[in-house]
């Protein structure tokens, strides 16, 4: 089969095709054929070499979520069959013709759903659903709030913070990018560049907060927690410290605050938790948010799709961030 390989760490033009034997199929595995595969934040930071694959996925391969369909079953696969349309959530491999993946960590290609949207669900909703929702416990009528919410997990957080009743706070890199969050479904969405979302949020408060940017947004993120507030992190893109910022006050965390409004600080990454939490989440998110996607109430974001030849490409927009939403390859080379 075909894979795009990641031939060493570095730009996007490190990943390059090349032939591959088909990965071998375990009895409790299935063998997808893929129709597309989604482009995430996490595959930038693999092929630059600073986010090793767990030791079961292949090591060369980036992708974590394909949709496809069912080529093979494995002999202890009773829940599919082939022929069968899925979208699953893979711990790396995904962008090639086949992947293997653990039977229970496929879902259903939601109904009224193409296999390019398809594709691009399950990175994100089992990131948020795990951190937003089993973490965060984000309860209707509580107050959410996600940075990058122009980015492949915020468009997913708003819609689904949305659909379960949050009033809903987005920040974004410019006008445009806040406007798709509102369109979305955000209530209000700060352009950061132009303004300091914490003193436009103050008034408000936050009762759960997502953040992947880390660095001096913490001191910040602390201080709109409203009392029981919950803050959790799935990266720290501008860093695990506290950064200083140049020409600002000195600003640091108030571990005072957490104590005061007894705040939850919490955070995960979920490619390396194990095969029976990721079908336990499977599980949930199939009875939870699978109804929204049938109901029209969670709408797919596509900015843009590329054959799965040019991936280097994709990776290059990724990079600039001038996306809003999901990134998509197709299974043509
Ligand atoms: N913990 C987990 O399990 C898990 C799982 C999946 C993803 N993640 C993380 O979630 C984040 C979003 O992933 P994604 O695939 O949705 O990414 P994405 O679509 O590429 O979005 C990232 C967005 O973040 C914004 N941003 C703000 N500050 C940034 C900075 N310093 N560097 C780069 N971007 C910055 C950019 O938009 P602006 O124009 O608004 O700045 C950018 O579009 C990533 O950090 C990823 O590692 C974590």
């Amino acid at each position: 089969m075909k894979a795009v390989v990641i031939t060493a760490p570095g730009k996007p033009e490190v990943l390059v095709v090349e032939e591959r034997p088909l990965p071998v199929l375990k009895e409790n595995e299935v063998l997808i054929k893929v129709y597309a595969a989604g482009v995430n934040r996490p595959d930038v930071f693999q092929r630059k070499g600073n986010y090793p694959p767990p030791p079961e996925a292949p090591q060369d391969i980036p992708g974590l979520e394909v949709s496809g369909v069912i080529e093979k079953c494995g002999s202890a696969v009773s829940k599919w069959k082939e022929g069968d349309a899925v979208c699953a959530l893979l711990a790396g491999g995904g962008y090639a013709e086949y992947a293997v993946v653990n039977a229970t960590h496929c879902l259903p290609v939601p109904k009224g759903f193409s296999f390019v949207e398809a594709a691009s669900l399950p990175e994100t909703i089992f990131t948020v659903w795990h951190n937003v929702f089993q973490r965060g416990k984000l309860k209707e009528d509580e107050h959410f709030l996600v940075h990058g919410g122009s980015s492949g997990i915020g468009i997913t957080a708003i819609q689904l913070a949305k659909g379960f009743g949050a009033r809903v706070f987005a920040t974004a890199g410019s006008d445009e990018k806040c406007q798709a969050c509102v369109d979305l479904g955000a209530d209000l969405s700060i352009n950061y560049k132009k303004q300091n979302f914490e003193e436009v949020l103050k008034a408000e408060g936050v009762d759960v907060l997502l953040d992947m940017i880390g660095g001096d947004y913490i001191p910040k993120n602390i201080r709109l927690l409203k009392t029981d507030g919950r803050l959790v992190f799935i990266n720290t893109m501008k860093g695990n410290k506290v950064k200083q910022v140049e020409g600002q006050p000195v600003d640091d965390v108030d571990f005072g605050l957490i104590m005061k409004n007894r705040l939850t600080v919490t955070g995960s990454t979920l490619r390396n938790r194990d095969a029976n939490f990721k079908a336990a989440l499977t599980n949930e998110i199939l009875e939870n948010v699978w109804q929204l996607m049938e109901t029209g109430k969670f709408k797919p974001v596509i900015f843009k799709t590329f054959p799965l030849s040019e991936a280097p490409k994709a990776h290059e927009l990724m990079e600039s961030s001038d996306h809003t939403g999901k990134i998509i390859l197709t299974n043509s080379w």
